[in-house]
C-alpha cells in the first residue's frame, strides 16, 4: 500500500463527506444521470493503480471480472474499457466463423430507435444490417409487439437495450427470440440507475 495514498486518503474522504449528504437508499434514492455516481472508494482504488504505475488488465480486473459474474450468476464476465467495445465485442464472437450458429453476414439484427449510435455502428462493423423498431413512449424501452412485427426471414438476432439502467421487458423478450431461435443481446446504459418509470429489476 503506498505511503502517499495513506497521507492523501483523508482529503478525499472528507471530499466525498462533503458532497454526499444525503443517505442511499437502494431502490429508492434517485441517481442522476449527468453526475458520475463514484466516490472516495472509487478514487482511492483509482490513485492506487495510477500510483503503482499498472494500470493495465491486472489483479483488479480480475477480481471486477469474478465478482461481476458471481452478480450476475454467470460463468464468466469479461471486462472491457466501454460499452461500445462491449456491443462490439459481443457482436465479433457472435459472428465470428469460427463459431458454430454464428451471425451471418448481412442478416438483421432488430434493435430500438432509441439508444446510443454505437449500439447500431457495430452492427454494420460486422456485416449485419441494423433494424431499427418503436420504442414505448413511457419507459423509452424496446417494445416486443414491433419486434415481433420487425422479424422476417433475415433476422438473426434482437439487440435490445435496457435504456438508463430500466431494465426491458426481458421475459416476453426471451420468449420472442426463443421462439423463432433468434441470439438476444442486451445492451445497457447506466447499469446502476435506479429512478425507473417501470417495471422490476430483472
Ligand atoms: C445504450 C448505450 N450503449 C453504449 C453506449 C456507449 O458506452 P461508452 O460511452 O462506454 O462507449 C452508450 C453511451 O451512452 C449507450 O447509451
Amino acid at each position: 500500500m503506498s505511503e502517499t495514498l495513506d497521507r492523501v486518503r483523508p482529503y478525499i474522504r472528507k471530499h466525498f463527506q462533503a458532497r454526499d449528504k444525503h443517505e442511499f437508499v437502494p431502490g429508492k434514492t434517485k441517481i442522476p444521470l449527468i453526475i458520475p455516481s463514484y466516490g472516495a472508494d472509487e478514487v482511492e482504488e483509482a490513485l492506487e493503480s495510477m500510483l503503482s504505475t499498472w494500470v493495465t488488465m491486472g489483479k483488479k480486473v480480475k477480481r471486477f471480472e469474478e465478482m461481476f459474474a458471481e452478480y450476475l450468476g454467470s460463468k464468466h464476465a469479461v471486462m472491457v474499457n466501454s460499452g461500445s467495445s462491449a456491443n462490439l465485442l459481443t457482436l465479433s464472437v457472435l459472428t465470428n466463423p469460427l463459431l458454430q450458429d454464428r451471425i451471418m453476414p448481412r442478416t438483421e439484427i432488430i434493435t430500438p430507435a432509441v439508444t446510443w449510435a454505437t449500439t447500431v455502428y457495430p452492427i454494420a462493423n460486422v456485416g449485419c444490417t441494423p433494424v431499427l423498431v418503436d420504442v414505448n413512449p413511457e419507459t423509452m424501452n424496446i417494445e416486443p409487439e414491433e419486434v415481433k412485427k420487425a422479424i422476417d426471414p433475415q433476422t438473426s438476432a434482437i439487440m435490445p437495450v435496457h435504456l438508463l439502467g430500466c431494465p426491458c421487458e426481458v421475459d416476453e423478450l426471451v420468449k420472442v427470440a426463443s421462439d423463432r431461435n433468434l441470439y438476444l443481446l442486451s445492451g445497457t446504459w447506466a447499469l446502476s440507475a435506479s429512478s425507473c418509470p417501470t417495471t422490476s429489476p430483472q
